[in-house]
Formats: structure tokens, C-alpha cells, sequence
């Protein structure tokens, strides 16, 4: 079974909900330290990254899992239908192989209220078909320095939304704001909304809580999971910041191209996928991470590292790929609603008791204390063409 078809609908809301594309494991570790703020950075030393641990991390776990579903999707027949008397579409992808029409051998398949706006079916599939090709080409693609042309890529696309000038610099602050429930212990909302760009995670709402995650929001930053719940609504509604913010998603199943297609017809502000070697890039920090936190946590020999971590599912969270983009358009980055704590929700605006199946949060958290600490020490960011500008994370 393809990854697409993998869980129920219904499940896949609840995927969408949560701020986790896809999962792993990394059961019974606890999360953090968390970084204070106002502690006086440690003294700049000259250990640099493991370089074994860094040769490591391009093994990209699920990489032969992803190629699979790619070539299925581009191998594949499609086709598309009207359903409910033309009040809806249904598009689907049959694997290569498998005759069209055969229910049990569909590789996606997306059901969404037509509109005359959206494209035929003979331009949305050479269209899907190219988009993902470009897109898995750049994802095999290792190019730390794609880190410097996301102020071309992203930045520009949403000032000329918004009509700034187009400086070609970063943007002075950025706030990044996750979704952790430990936001309800302070009020930060004026400070997060005093920044030049505030990034929002996942569509998580701040409607009655703006005391604490302020209300204004530049950038909407989503997983494709949560495209998907958006495609099935009309017109692709995906706007809890109102109908003109910008979104940026990441792929993390290729078929969601599909909803791609789908909602780019539809979308006035911009809708931008992220870049596939960015993709990469931010898969292989996390890999070294969780290497790195796995060998000094159990002693272990590096290699182990698969039997202990669910190497098909591994996969980094939306805010840790949040913070990466932060770092190539921003001159100062603030994070809010990162971490954990025993007396805090997991989310401030659901009641989610949990993270359905974890990232490796306790890698991404080593990794956020390089940042604020560290940054010489992190590999990969040494060849990315930036400065990586002072991270500060607010509890
Ligand atoms: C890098 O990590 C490997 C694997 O854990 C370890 O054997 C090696 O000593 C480390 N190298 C340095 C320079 O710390
Ligand atoms: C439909 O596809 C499934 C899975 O690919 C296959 O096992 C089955 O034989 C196919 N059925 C027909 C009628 O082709
Ligand atoms: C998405 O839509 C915008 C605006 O209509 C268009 O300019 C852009 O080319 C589309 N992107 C893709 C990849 O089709």
C-alpha cells in the first residue's frame, strides 16, 4: 500500500491536526533541556561536528520508500472523474501495472468540490507530473546553500504579495510560533506581533487566545497533510489568518502534489512549496541529531541506529523546518511555543493529550541548543552561504 492510502480519512485529519507530518520513533526519552533566554551564551569553543556522524546522516531513511511512491505517481495512469452530479471531482492515480479501474490498486486518489476555476484534467496532469519530477530531482539533491537563496525564493514571492519594496535582504526579526501549550504560561502576544514576519505553524488558531500568541501572522507554514484537509473544502479553504497570508508547504507525501494543483487554482496570495533540497537539507540535521543524541545516549554504535527508530516513518516536524527557513530570511529569529512541560498542554488550541507517534524531538531540541549556542558546531550550516543570524527561544 502506498503511504497516501495508508491511513483513514479520518485519521488523516487528525494527522493534519497535529503539527507532525509524517512520525517517529524515539519512545521513552524525555524532551529538552530547554534553552533559557537569558542565559549568558557559552564561550565560542572550537569543537566542530563529528565528522563520522555527518558522513552518516545522508543515508536518508525512507529514501527507497519515497522513490517508490515517485515512481509510482510518475509511472502511473490517471484520471479523473465527476462525482455527485458534478458538484465534485475526483481524481485518481492507478500504479504502474495495475490496470486503471481497479479499486485496490490506486496510488492517490483526491475527491474535491469542482469549481470552474480549477484546470482540466489534460493540463493538471502533465503539470503534477512535472512538478513532482523537479521536485524529487532537487530532493536527491544535497546543496546546504539552497539556505541562501530562500530570500529569492520565498521572501520575494510574499513581499511582492504584500507589496515591500524587494530588497533583496532578510527581514530585521521573524518570529516562529509553535504550537506548544506552555504558550498559555506567559503573554507574549504583543511581543510575537512586534516582529517584521511572524510564521504561524499548521493553521492552529489564535482566535481567543491573542494574549498569548499575538494575532498577526505574515507566513502560514504547513505540511502538505494539512493541504490535503484544506483541498477538500471549497475553493481550497485554508485561511484561519484570513484569506491573504501567504502559505508555505512542505511536501511530505508525493502525491499531495495533487492538492497542490488543486488549491494553487484557487489561491490569490501565494502558495510555495518548498524546495527540495531544502527538504533534504533539514532531513539530514535532524538525521545527525538523532544520531548524534542516540550514541551519546545509549553507547552504541552508530549503525544501530536504524533498529531503534522506525527508519520508514523518520521524518523532521514542520517547526524545525520553520526555524531552518527563518534562518535564511531573517536578521534576528525569536521562537515562541517550542517545548515541552509536564504541566502544559501539548497543544494550546486542541486538546490533544499527545503527539500521535513522535519526531525525534529530543534530536531537534540538541539541535535548536547548537543554534542558540553554538552554531560552529552545527554541520551543514558552514556551507549553507549564510550568516546564521542570533536565535532566542522564549519560553
Ligand atoms: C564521532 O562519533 C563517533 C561515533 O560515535 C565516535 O566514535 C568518534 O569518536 C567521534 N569523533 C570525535 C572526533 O568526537
Ligand atoms: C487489482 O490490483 C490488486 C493490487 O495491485 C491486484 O492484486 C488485483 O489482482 C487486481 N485486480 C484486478 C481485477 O486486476
Ligand atoms: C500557482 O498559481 C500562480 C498564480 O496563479 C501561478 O503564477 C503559478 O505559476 C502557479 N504555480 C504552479 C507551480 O503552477
Amino acid at each position: 500500500m502506498k503511504r497516501s492510502l495508508r491511513f483513514p480519512f479520518v485519521l488523516l485529519v487528525l494527522v493534519a491536526a497535529a503539527l507532525s507530518c509524517r512520525s517517529v520513533a524515539r519512545r521513552g526519552l524525555t524532551v529538552g533541556p530547554f534553552i533559557d533566554v537569558d542565559a549568558s551564551p557559552r564561550p565560542i569553543e572550537a569543537e566542530g561536528p563529528n565528522e563520522t556522524l555527518y558522513l552518516l546522516s545522508a543515508a536518508e531513511p525512507g529514501a527507497v520508500e519515497l522513490r517508490h511512491d515517485v515512481e509510482d505517481l510518475l509511472g502511473g495512469s490517471l484520471d479523473s472523474a465527476e462525482a455527485a452530479g458534478g458538484r465534485y471531482r475526483l481524481i485518481s492515480i492507478w500504479r504502474r501495472g495495475v490496470k486503471p479501474g481497479n479499486r485496490s490498486g490506486f496510488t492517490a486518489r483526491l475527491r474535491f468540490p469542482a469549481l470552474p476555476e480549477h484546470p482540466k484534467h489534460d493540463r493538471v496532469f502533465p503539470e503534477f507530473r512535472r512538478l513532482l519530477g523537479d521536485w524529487y530531482h532537487d530532493r536527491r539533491a544535497f546543496r546546504p546553500e539552497v539556505l541562501s537563496e530562500l530570500v529569492r525564493r520565498i521572501k520575494r514571492p510574499v513581499d511582492q504579495h504584500y507589496g515591500y519594496p524587494d530588497t533583496g535582504r532578510p527581514y530585521a526579526t521573524c518570529a516562529v510560533v509553535g504550537n506548544s501549550g506552555i504558550l498559555l504560561k506567559s503573554e507574549h502576544g504583543d511581543l510575537i506581533d512586534g516582529h517584521d514576519l511572524v510564521i504561524r505553524l499548521n493553521n492552529a488558531r489564535v482566535e481567543g487566545y491573542q494574549r498569548h500568541v499575538g494575532s498577526k501572522t505574515s507566513l502560514s507554514f504547513i505540511n502538505s497533510n494539512v493541504l490535503h484537509s484544506c483541498a477538500l473544502r471549497v475553493g481550497c479553504h485554508c485561511h484561519p489568518y484570513g484569506d491573504l497570508v501567504p502559505i508555505v508547504i512542505y511536501i511530505c507525501q508525493p502525491a499531495h502534489f495533487l492538492e497542490y494543483m488543486v488549491c494553487n487554482s484557487t489561491h490569490k496570495p501565494p502558495l510555495l512549496v518548498t524546495d527540495g533540497a531544502f527538504d533534504t537539507l533539514c532531513a539530514r540535521i535532524v538525521k545527525y541529531y538523532s544520531l548524534k543524541t542516540f550514541v551519546e545516549g545509549t553507547g552504541k554504535h552508530p549503525a544501530q541506529w536504524g533498529k531503534f527508530h522506525d527508519e520508514k516513518m523518520f521524518h523532521y516536524s514542520s517547526g524545525m523546518q520553520a526555524i531552518v527557513l527563518a534562518l535564511g530570511i531573517c536578521e534576528r529569529v525569536s521562537v515562541f511555543g517550542f517545548g515541552k512541560s509536564t504541566d502544559a498542554k501539548h497543544h494550546y488550541h486542541t486538546d490533544q493529550m499527545a503527539e500521535l507517534g513522535l519526531h525525534d524531538y529530543a534530536a531537534e531540541y540538541e539541535f535548536y541548543g547548537d543554534l542558540v549556542e553554538r552554531p560552529q558546531a552545527i554541520p551543514f550550516l558552514r556551507d549553507a552561504g549564510i550568516k546564521v543570524p542570533p536565535v532566542a527561544f522564549y519560553h
